[in-house]
């Protein structure tokens, strides 16, 4: 079994992040998100892996390498353009073989990993396994409906009335029967070659299409509030671990790991909070539901719910929530006179201040 992970996209619901970094690459409890996906592939025993790339192309590269260091064998396939889900399938096609693989979007966050699903496509083998989820606003998935025997009847992408509230994850399984649906479905109203459409095609065609309904945390982090979100649930699963260097004078609450090389002088943090090596807490309150990253500087501020990517910094800011930052930006507070705001903020950029 090989597995076929989707690393391209513009990321544009993640601007202006993704102006200078892949929105897989955005990390969660100081880990790129795509890793974890990395990770579950090589827990549920695959080592063959295509990772379908796009304009981050390089970026990628670096980050991933030739996956040895996750137990992987990585090759890269390029996406000249974003044009959909079953197109990647089919620039795939030399690397799939006849092989069955498993679909991993790789903006995607499965809590619990893969390894359950995967084992049972491998017992029974059908031709496609979609995995599904219910949630609040379907319109912005693909939506299956299945019949009172829990089979599947159909499947719409992005629907404006949905029929049910049944999600489909980004994690598809697939044998290769898929070859010939994705050779026969045509763009969609997006432009794009729908995977939808493709297992609609499977279905159409009397092919063995089966279903799990997920119970555990799913997301796909299109936006600021998806990866506050993932960072929250991951850190709700931290250890508490100090390896670097904490004053008398400071008070660490609840799970927290401090990475050797971070400093905390004279602060309290309140886990679960993650601190990245090379990075100085001083007189500071770090509070719940945080990661800051490596060689910040959080200095006289107070900050919860939040992310801070590398080599940022915080100096006499209070209070801030629910935030996620980029890397190398600092935030400091104005000369006392003339009082005004000061920002030097890239495109797509956005504040709320609260005086
Ligand atoms: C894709 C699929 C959609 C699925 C979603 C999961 O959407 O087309 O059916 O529900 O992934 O993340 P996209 O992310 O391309 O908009």
């Amino acid at each position: 079994m090989k597995a076929l992970v989707l690393s391209g996209g513009a990321g544009t619901r993640l601007r202006p992040l993704t102006h200078t970094s892949a929105k897989q690459l955005v990390p969660v409890a100081n880990k790129p998100i795509l890793f974890y996906g990395l990770e579950a592939i090589a827990d549920a025993g695959i080592t063959d892996v295509a990772l379908v790339v796009g304009d981050t192309e390089d970026e990628i590269r670096r980050a991933v390498g030739d996956g040895a260091a996750f137990g992987l064998d990585v090759t890269y396939l390029r996406q000249e353009a974003p044009l959909g889900l079953a197109h990647a399938v089919l620039i795939a096609r030399d690397f799939l073989g006849d092989d069955d693989f498993v679909m991993f979007l790789g903006d995607n966050f499965v809590f619990g990993g893969i390894t359950d699903s995967v084992e049972e496509f491998r017992k029974a083998r059908p031709d496609a396994q979609l995995l599904l989820t219910r949630v609040p606003d379907p319109s912005a998935f693909g939506v299956a409906e299945l019949d009172d025997q829990g089979r599947l009847v159909g499947l719409e992408e992005k629907p404006a009335r949905p029929r049910s509230d049944l999600a489909v994850v980004g994690v598809f399984l697939f044998g290769p029967a898929v070859h010939d649906a994705v050779r026969a479905v045509r763009p969609s109203a997006r432009g794009e070659l729908e995977i939808t459409d493709a297992v609609q095609w499977l279905l159409d065609g009397g092919r063995d299409v089966r279903t799990t309904v997920i119970t555990g945390y799913w997301k796909d982090t299109g936006n600021a509030a998806d990866i506050l979100d993932v960072n929250r649930r991951l850190l709700d699963l931290l250890e508490y671990r100090v390896d670097g260097d904490v004053d008398e004078a400071s008070e660490i609450v609840g799970r927290v790991r401090i990475d050797a090389g971070a400093t905390v002088r004279g602060s309290r943090i309140v886990g679960p909070a993650v601190i990245g090596a090379g990075t100085l807490v001083q007189d500071s309150y770090i509070g719940p539901s945080t990661s800051i990253a490596e060689d910040c500087v959080i200095r006289d501020s107070e900050i919860e719910f939040s992310i801070v990517l590398r080599e940022s910094s915080f100096d006499s800011i209070r209070r801030v929530e629910g935030s996620l930052v980029g890397r190398n930006v600092h935030v400091s507070l104005s000369p006392r006179v003339p009082t005004a705001h000061r920002f030097v903020i890239g495109d797509h950029g956005r504040v709320q201040l609260s005086s």
